[in-house]
Order: structure tokens, then C-alpha cells, then sequence
């Protein structure tokens, strides 16, 4: 008999949830809260950069690790509002997207039959490159409504084949922003065990209540960290999948074998144009965060309204819902029913979880929409309260 095409260290991936809720937004023509995409355009100087770019035939292979260009504003970047020194000669290296940084990160340092700590729900694409590098994602569960880290739990799941703790910060899909005092937790459990992290903070720079620190800052952290972000989020370009990882010589220089042969390279011309992007003002940023709160306030009240019980997140483009309290316990039914009941796509929280059980009473909503769109998917969501 032929074997199945799949390997069987994919078996059970399937395809994306977001794919199948984002055509479902098309077929109903529903309100897409599933995918987190703005549905605006970010600065207007960064896609002129681009275009210029474009045009003035910046359209071949940039250099491996990025063009300079980036990687000084990158490493500018990481001074500037993290106060962390990187080299961009060597500690810098551009990728297609966080995507591929973590799955880069995740291929070069990590053997079949290692194990990677995450804290669930995790982004999905943490567990697929785990598959993809025959190595097993061990998760320690946040629960709502505090979220608080378990850091005892986190320090259980060590044993010799720990090779990597995946930390992302803030979090998607809870919106919690990791406290100071679990940062240093965490710094300790991986310099005590001697661990290298991983840190996923492409919502860097969307944050309501409390405040980003990276864990490389941390002590003993930076030599063992590599600092995962992206302009997706930042600037509201999420297809043009630039991204970057910061950290030692030895660590940047792992990313980039592996990364050299995944994608070689990418984003020629989108990358002067998000180097132009990371040197904005102060005020650029203070607005993307002012700008995006009031959002989540707005669909937080929406849903609140329409009978959820809401967990109203700290940064990030995403809120959680609990549906018992609108009569529902299975998020997965719920979406797929939501657009004929109401005319509004979500994203059912269990396919963040290990065990989908475990998640499935918890719905995410997007809110990086624009007002109007919110307010309109607020009153749409009113009617499950009728
Ligand atoms: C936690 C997290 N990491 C990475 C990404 C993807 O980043 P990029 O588009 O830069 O690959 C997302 C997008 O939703 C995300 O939520």
C-alpha cells in the first residue's frame, strides 16, 4: 500500500483554524474577528519607502542577514526602547516574518526527542515546528481570568532533554503581559537549568496595562536568548512578513543556517522601507498603543454587553471570551455557528491547547479593526443577548 503523504510527524495538523473561520467570513460575508490583521494601512512614509524602493530597483536577493540598513535600525531599536546592546553586524538577523524566526530558531537548535516549555495556549505555529524538528512542546497552562505564570509547574517540566523555553510576551491568545516578577522567574529556571530562550514580542509595542520588558534583559539572560520581533504588528503590515531575531554571535549565526535554507532570503524592498518605519518618533508609537486600546475597550464593552464573560487583555490585538455565560461550552461549534447566528467571525481558543479540552469553553476575538467595525460586530454580537 503507498504511504500517506503526510509524514506522520505532521499527522493531526490539518489546516490552520484561521484559514477555515476567514473563508467562512467570506461565504457569509460575516465580520472577520478571527485572524489577527489590521484593515488599515500603517504609516504612510513606511509604504512610500517601499514603493520607492520598488522603484528604484531594490528587487534582487538582499544579503542573508538582512541589509544593513534594517539591521542598524533593528539593533537601534532594541537601544532605544529596551536599552539592549546589539551588535547589527552579527546579533541581528532579518526573517521572513517572526514565523520564520521562531521556526528557524526552533530547526537549529533543537534534535528529535527534545522538549520545548511553552506556556498554553500557545500560537500555533509553536506546536507545528516542534513536529517539524521531531521535538515535543511541553506547555504549562495559563488560566483565566489572572493568567498568572506557574512558574513551580514550568520548573517540573525540566528534564535532560529541556533544550528550549518558548516564551511569548505579550501573549497571544490571552493578552496577558508577563510581570516583572515572573520574567525573573523565569530568567532563573533557564540560568539554573542552563537553557537557551526563545522570545516571541511581536506585540512589543501594543500594550494597554503594565509594561514590555524583554526576558534578555533579564540577569544571566543575555547570552542565552534570542529576541524574536516583527514589523507585522508594529507598522500593520502583516504581509509583508519582516521580521527579526537579536542575540549572541553564536546563537544569530544558528538562526541563519538554518534560516539560509528555508528562505535564503526576503522582502528586499520591504526592508528599507521598515528600517524608515523603526526610526518614527516617540509619538508614533504612543499613538499605535492609545489608538488600539480604545478598540479593545470598544469590543471588550460589546461583548460584555452581548452577555460574555470577557478577559479583558493587557496588550495584543485579541480578547477571550468565556461563552458558558451565553449558554455555549463548546468554542469550536460556536464558531463555525456564530456567523449564521449573528453575522461575526471568532476563533475557537481550544486549538491553542494541547489537549482542546482544556480551552473549550474560550473564544478569541480580533479587535485591530477598524471603529466602525467593531461597533457594527458589537451590535451584531447584541443579538445573542435577545
Ligand atoms: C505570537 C505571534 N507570533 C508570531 C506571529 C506572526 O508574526 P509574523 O507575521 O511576523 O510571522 C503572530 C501573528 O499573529 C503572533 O500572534
Amino acid at each position: 500500500m503507498r504511504r500517506p503523504p503526510l509524514s506522520p510527524k505532521l499527522a493531526g495538523l490539518g489546516t490552520t483554524i484561521f484559514a477555515e473561520m476567514s473563508a467562512l467570513a467570506v461565504e457569509t460575508g460575516a465580520i472577520n474577528l478571527g485572524q489577527g490583521f489590521p484593515d488599515e494601512d500603517g504609516p504612510v512614509e513606511v509604504a512610500d519607502a517601499a514603493i520607492a524602493a520598488i522603484r528604484g530597483g531594490v528587487n534582487q536577493y538582499p544579503p542573508g542577514p538582512g541589509i544593513g540598513e534594517l539591521r542598524i535600525a533593528i539593533a537601534n531599536h532594541q537601544a532605544r526602547f529596551w536599552g539592549m546592546a546589539v551588535d547589527p553586524g552579527t546579533e541581528v538577523l532579518v526573517t521572513a516574518g517572526a514565523t520564520e524566526a521562531v521556526a528557524a530558531a526552533v530547526l537549529a537548535l533543537c534534535d528529535p526527542g527534545d522538549e520545548i516549555i511553552a506556556f498554553e495556549p500557545t500560537y500555533d505555529s509553536y506546536t507545528a515546528v516542534a513536529a517539524m524538528a521531531g521535538a515535543r512542546l511541553r506547555p504549562v497552562t495559563l488560566t483565566p481570568p489572572a493568567y498568572d505564570a506557574n512558574i513551580d509547574a514550568l520548573e517540573g517540566l525540566v528534564t535532560e532533554r529541556t533544550r528550549l523555553v518558548l516564551l511569548n510576551s505579550p501573549h497571544n491568545p490571552t493578552g496577558k503581559v508577563f510581570t516583572v516578577p515572573e520574567l525573573e522567574a523565569i530568567a532563573r529556571v533557564c540560568v539554573d537549568h542552563d537553557l537557551i530562550a526563545v522570545t516571541d514580542e511581536v506585540y512589543e509595542h501594543l500594550v494597554f496595562d503594565g509594561e514590555h520588558r524583554p526576558l534578555a534583559t533579564f540577569p544571566g539572560m543575555a547570552d542565552r536568548t534570542l529576541t524574536i520581533s516583527s514589523a507585522g504588528k508594529t507598522f500593520s503590515f502583516t504581509g509583508w512578513k519582516i521580521g527579526w531575531v537579536c542575540g549572541s554571535e553564536e546563537l544569530v549565526t544558528a538562526v541563519r543556517t538554518a534560516k539560509q535554507f528555508i528562505t535564503y532570503v526576503n522582502g528586499a524592498p520591504f526592508q528599507p522601507a521598515i528600517a524608515v518605519g523603526l526610526g518614527l518618533g516617540d509619538d508614533f508609537y504612543t499613538q499605535l498603543a492609545k489608538t488600539l486600546q480604545h478598540k479593545r475597550d470598544v469590543l471588550c464593552d460589546g461583548l460584555r454587553t452581548a452577555g460574555f464573560d470577557v478577559f479583558v487583555p493587557q496588550g495584543t490585538y485579541f480578547a477571550t471570551v468565556d461563552i458558558r455565560s451565553v449558554g455555549g461550552d463548546d468554542g469550536l461549534a460556536f464558531c463555525r455557528e456564530l456567523p449564521k447566528r449573528c453575522g461575526v467571525v471568532a476563533i475557537p481558543s481550544s486549538v491553542f491547547y494541547e489537549d482542546p479540552a482544556t480551552g473549550r469553553h474560550l473564544v478569541r476575538f480580533a479587535f485591530c479593526k477598524r471603529t466602525e467595525v467593531l461597533t457594527e460586530a458589537a451590535e451584531r454580537l447584541a443579538l445573542l443577548a435577545r
